[in-house]
């Protein structure tokens, strides 16, 4: 049997415990499937003395995770530290450097320097694997990476943060605070160090930067994301989209467009008989529209120690497999050299149905002037409903637009606000086509 895979994991918190258990747990049944053992040779982490249940056996031990990148004896380099700066990008970029294969679950690293990093590992000969970064378990990267070849991808979409889809499920079926949601999904281990990258958007738009890369072939551009949180979502909308046939998601969408590719990421309705709708808790789903394979929808746990180690492993277990002459391709599906420049679809531009929630005065004409506005920017109306809002002499005001742009809404919107007749900040949520 060949010589044992040697590897050193740095970082040892939720995840890299996980990986770390399932590798012992399953050592024999990994030995079979890669034809040589795997062995933790090294480990870094901040706290040496944290009681993590788990044996790290004879592994040797590094404070710094550049020195064990550097001079560990070790095949491959697994970053499980987190963070586009700092450690993380500092020993990834040494281990690469150095010619050892990387496994790393970290999106903000990719997001940020996955191209320069993919150009270091290609020119080294080494694989840079990181099916944890996107939507946990899911297997998308190897799925987009290595088994799509030929089509041309049209959208790509789906749930990639699983705190927020824990938080609006929950917020929805049992009609709790959005606080009380978010710490339980920290509790539960789902949420980033700092959740403020969950509920803003930011873990999405990392995810979806590199989705969109490995979709449309171009370079890396995760500040060129629209981004919209669902910290604002309230009961008022989940309910009144509950009465219009839809659910909130968090969506990251990339697009192909005339005008380049939409790249964006925002709390949007889907209808409820949809399959994305029906996702839910901390489960992601992706769905990948191609011309030759059509409609792909991926769906599974997408964060929490268990289902990022299963993926972790995963590549880990790729590089035992690979033999000299047989290895995975180029990190982004294609070599770094050949990515694109990001062409960008401005957000102004993009077409789509709205949903829109105005909090107004309960007065004579309020209604025919939103109703005018709307004439105005050419808007076309599929619904509108009033209701009685929680307060006396106020009423909430719902429209469901047909399809029109997002200047022709912005422009409506500002119009209505500037009519003095909103009591709210007005609500205005994305709708996206979904089967
Ligand atoms: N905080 C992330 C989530 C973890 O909630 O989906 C997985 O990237």
């Amino acid at each position: 049997m060949a010589e044992p895979l040697r590897i050193g994991i740095a970082g040892l918190g939720t995840v890299g415990a996980a990986v770390a258990r399932v590798l012992s747990e399953k050592a024999a049944e990994l030995t079979r499937q890669c034809g040589r053992g795997i062995v933790v040779a090294a480990v870094s982490a901040r706290h040496r003395e944290r009681e993590r249940g788990i044996d790290l056996g004879t592994a040797q031990w590094f404070d710094d995770p550049a020195d064990m990148a550097a001079k560990a004896g070790i095949d491959v380099f697994v970053e499980l530290i987190g963070g586009e700066e700092g450690a993380a990008r500092t020993s990834v970029r040494t281990a690469l450097e150095a010619g050892r294969h990387v496994v790393t679950a970290n999106k903000a690293l990719l997001a940020r320097h996955g191209v320069g990093l993919a150009e270091i590992a290609e020119k080294r000969g080494v694989l840079l694997n990181y099916e944890a970064a996107v939507a946990g378990g899911i297997p998308v990267i190897k799925t987009m990476r290595e088994a799509m070849a030929g089509n041309s991808v049209s959208r790509v979409f789906g749930i990639l943060n699983g705190t927020c889809n824990y938080i609006l499920t929950r917020m929805e079926a049992e009609g709790l605070t959005f606080d009380a949601c978010l710490n339980d999904a920290q509790q539960l281990g789902y949420a980033e160090a700092d959740p403020t990258f969950d509920i803003e958007g930011h873990d999405t738009a990392h995810k979806l930067a590199i989705l969109s890369s490995l979709a449309f072939g171009h370079r890396i551009a995760a500040d060129d994301i629209y981004m919209e949180g669902i910290s604002n979502i309230s009961q008022a909308d989940i309910r009144a989209a509950a009465e219009l046939g839809y659910r909130i998601k968090l969506l990251g969408v990339a697009q192909r467009t005339d005008s380049g590719v939409e790249q964006r990421v925002h709390p949007t309705m889907v209808p409820t008989a949809s399959v994305i709708a029906q996702v839910h808790g901390v489960t992601n789903a992706v769905a990948i529209e191609t011309d030759i394979l059509g409609e792909l929808l991926l769906s599974g746990p997408g964060a929490g120690g268990n289902a990022t180690a299963s993926a972790v492993v995963g590549d880990i277990a790729d590089i035992a497999k690979s033999r000299p002459g047989f290895q995975h391709g180029p990190v982004f599906g294609r070599p770094a050299r050949e990515l694109v420049a990001y062409r960008k679809a401005r957000m102004r531009r993009h077409a789509g149905g709205y949903f829109i929630r105005l909090t107004v005065q309960d007065r004579l004409g309020v209604f025919a002037a939103i109703a005018k506005r709307m004439a105005d920017n050419e808007i076309s109306l599929e619904s509108i409903v009033q209701r009685a809002a929680d307060a006396e002499a106020q009423k909430t005001v719902i429209l469901v637009t047909h399809e029109t742009t997002e200047a022709a809404v912005r422009k409506a919107v500002d119009g209505i606000t500037k009519d003095g007749h909103l009591l709210d900040k007005p609500q205005v949520i994305r709708i996206e086509r979904a089967d």
